[in-house]
C-alpha cells in the first residue's frame, strides 16, 4: 500500500481502555480498487465488545462530569490532528473504501467539521425555568448525558459516519464504543489513534473491529451499560437492531436505507439541475444513502435534460481513487454490482433502456460503469430498491401533482431533491414532500449545522445540529417545593 506520512496511524488492533488489544484471529481488510491486502487486523470477540463496553462504562462518570469547556477542548485538539493528517486520513480511506482521494480528503474535512461543531454546541447546552403552577415550587429543566452511547457504522463513509455520532456524545457528556464496518476499520482505527494523542481520556472513545457482526451487535444492542444505540446502514439490519434494543429500552436513532427523488420541474435552470444531479448522485460511486435514487423530469424537458444528462455523464472518469483526475471509483464489493447488475436487468426486461454503461468496466473488477437509464418507472426494482451505484435512471412525469406522488411513492423517507424557480411550486413541493430532507435547488445538503435524518422506513433520530446534541441527552425536571414562607 501506498506509504503514510505518519506510519503509526496504521493501526491493527481495536481499542479500548486507552489501549491497542490483541485478539486470538485476524482477517484482512483489501483494496477494492485491486483486490491487495491493505492490512491485517484483530479480529476482535463478542467477549472483548463486553470489555469495550465495561471501559466506557467506568470512565462515564467522570467525563459527564468534566466542564463542557474541557470536553470542547479535547474535541477541537481531535478536530485539527484530524486536519493536520488530512492527506494521510485521506490515502487510507480511499485505500480501503476505493473513493477518489479528492473525495476522501473531503470526508476527513467533512468528518472532522463535526468535531468542531459539536465542540462549540458542548458550550450550549442550556437548561430552562418554567412558571411553576404554585408561589412555593420552582421548576428546572436539567439536560444531563444519557451515558454510555454504542454505534454500528458503515463501510460507505469510514470516518464521517463515526465522527458524526462520536462527536455528538462526547460533546455532550457520553462515552462512546463503535464497531466500524469490517471492509473499512482502518481508518476507524487511525480515528482512535488521534483520539489518542489529542488526548481524550481512556475508556471514552472505543472501538471494536470484528468481523463477526452479528454477536458484536448483540452485545452492543443488549447489554444493560449502554443507554443509547446508534446505527447507520441498513433498513433491514436496523430493524433487527431496534428490536433487539427493546429489552433494555434503549434511546435508538437509526440513519437507515433511502431512495432519494430527485424531481425536476420544467421551470427549473436545466444546467444547476444537471450540477446538483451529479453531485447528488455520483458522489462515492452512488453510494451514499442520500444519493438520488429516481430522476424524475417533466415531459416537456425530458429530451433537453436526458440529453445534457448524457454529455456529462460521458465526461466522468473511472478508475482507482489514487489516480489523477478519477471522478467514480471501484464500488465496494462483487455482491454491490452483481445487484447494481440485477436491477438494471429487470428494468430493461420491463422496457427501460439502458443509454451508457450499464455493466462493470471488466467482467473481474469492480469498476462499473457510470450508467444513463432511462423509461423507468416506479414499478420496477431499480427505483424501488436503494441502487447503491453510479446509475442514473429516469422516469418522466406530467404534472406537479404527478411528481410528488410519484416522489412519495416509496417506503423510504431520507432525502428528497428537486429544482424549480417558481416560488409557490418551491413552497408546495417542499411540503408535499415526505422526507427528513429536501435539497431545493440544491444536490450536496450535508453539513453538521444541519439535522440529518429521515422519516419512514429511513428512521428516526437526527445528527448534527443542535438536534443531533439532543439526541444523546436526557431532560430531567426538578421540582423545587416549600419555598413559602
Ligand atoms: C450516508 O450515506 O449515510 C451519509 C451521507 C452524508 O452524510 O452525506
Amino acid at each position: 500500500m501506498g506509504k503514510l506520512h505518519d506510519q503509526a496511524l496504521l493501526k491493527y488492533a481495536s481499542y479500548w481502555q486507552g489501549n491497542w488489544q490483541s485478539a486470538a484471529r485476524s482477517f484482512n481488510v483489501t483494496n477494492p480498487a485491486n483486490g491487495e491486502i491493505i492490512g491485517t487486523v484483530a479480529d476482535a470477540t463478542a467477549a472483548d465488545a463486553k470489555k469495550a463496553v465495561a471501559a466506557a462504562d467506568t470512565a462515564q462518570a467522570d467525563w459527564a462530569a468534566r466542564p463542557a469547556a474541557e470536553r470542547a477542548k479535547l474535541l477541537m485538539r481531535w478536530q485539527q490532528l484530524m486536519l493536520e493528517h488530512q492527506d494521510d486520513l485521506g490515502l487510507l480511506l480511499t485505500l480501503e473504501q476505493g473513493k477518489p482521494l479528492a473525495e476522501a480528503k473531503g470526508e476527513i474535512a467533512y468528518g472532522a467539521s463535526y468535531l468542531e461543531w459539536f465542540a462549540e454546541e458542548a458550550k450550549r447546552v442550556y437548561g430552562d425555568t418554567i412558571p411553576a403552577k404554585s408561589s412555593d415550587q420552582r421548576i428546572i429543566v436539567l439536560k444531563q448525558p444519557v451515558g454510555v452511547v454504542a454505534a454500528i457504522t458503515p463501510w460507505n463513509f469510514p470516518n464521517a459516519m463515526i465522527a458524526r455520532k462520536a462527536a455528538a456524545a462526547l460533546a455532550a457528556g457520553c462515552t462512546f464504543v463503535v464497531k466500524p464496518a469490517q471492509l473499512t476499520p482502518l481508518s476507524a482505527l487511525a480515528m482512535a489513534e488521534l483520539a489518542d494523542r489529542a488526548g481524550i481520556p481512556a475508556g471514552v472513545f472505543n472501538v471494536v473491529v470484528s468481523t463477526d457482526a452479528k454477536a458484536i451487535g448483540k452485545v452492543l444492542t443488549e447489554d444493560p451499560r449502554v443507554a443509547k444505540f446508534s446505527f447507520t446502514g441498513s433498513t433491514n439490519i436496523g430493524k433487527q437492531l431496534a428490536k433487539q434494543c427493546a429489552d433494555t429500552v434503549k434511546r435508538v436513532s437509526l440513519e437507515l436505507g433511502g431512495n432519494a427523488p430527485f424531481i425536476v420541474f420544467d421551470d427549473a435552470d436545466l444546467d444547476a439541475a444537471i450540477d446538483g444531479l451529479m453531485a447528488s448522485k455520483f458522489r462515492n460511486a452512488g453510494q451514499t444513502c442520500v444519493c438520488t435514487n429516481r430522476i424524475l423530469v417533466q415531459d416537456r424537458v425530458l429530451d433537453a435534460f436526458t440529453e445534457k444528462l448524457q454529455q456529462a455523464i460521458g465526461k466522468l472518469k473511472l478508475g482507482n481513487g489514487t489516480d489523477d483526475k478519477v471522478d467514480i471509483g471501484p464500488l465496494i464489493s462483487d455482491e454491490a454490482c452483481d445487484k447494481v447488475d440485477e436491477l438494471l436487468q429487470q428494468a430493461t426486461e420491463n422496457g427501460a433502456k439502458v443509454h451508457c454503461g450499464g455493466k462493470r468496466q471488466a467482467a473481474d473488477s469492480l469498476f462499473y460503469l457510470p450508467t444513463l437509464v432511462t423509461g423507468v418507472n416506479n414499478d420496477m426494482a431499480l427505483a424501488q430498491q436503494e441502487i447503491f451505484g453510479p446509475v442514473a435512471a429516469i422516469q418522466s412525469f406530467n404534472d406537479e401533482a404527478e411528481a410528488i406522488k410519484l416522489a412519495n411513492a416509496t417506503e423510504f423517507g431520507l432525502a428528497a431533491y428537486f429544482y424549480s424557480r417558481d416560488i409557490g411550486r418551491i413552497w408546495r413541493a417542499a411540503e408535499g414532500l415526505h422526507y427528513g430532507m429536501v435539497g431545493v435547488n440544491e444536490g450536496m445538503i450535508s453539513n453538521p449545522v444541519a439535522p440529518f435524518g429521515g422519516v419512514k422506513q429511513s428512521g428516526y433520530g437526527r445528527e448534527g445540529s443542535k438536534y443531533g446534541l439532543a439526541d444523546y441527552m436526557d431532560i430531567k425536571y426538578l421540582c423545587l417545593g416549600g419555598l413559602d414562607k
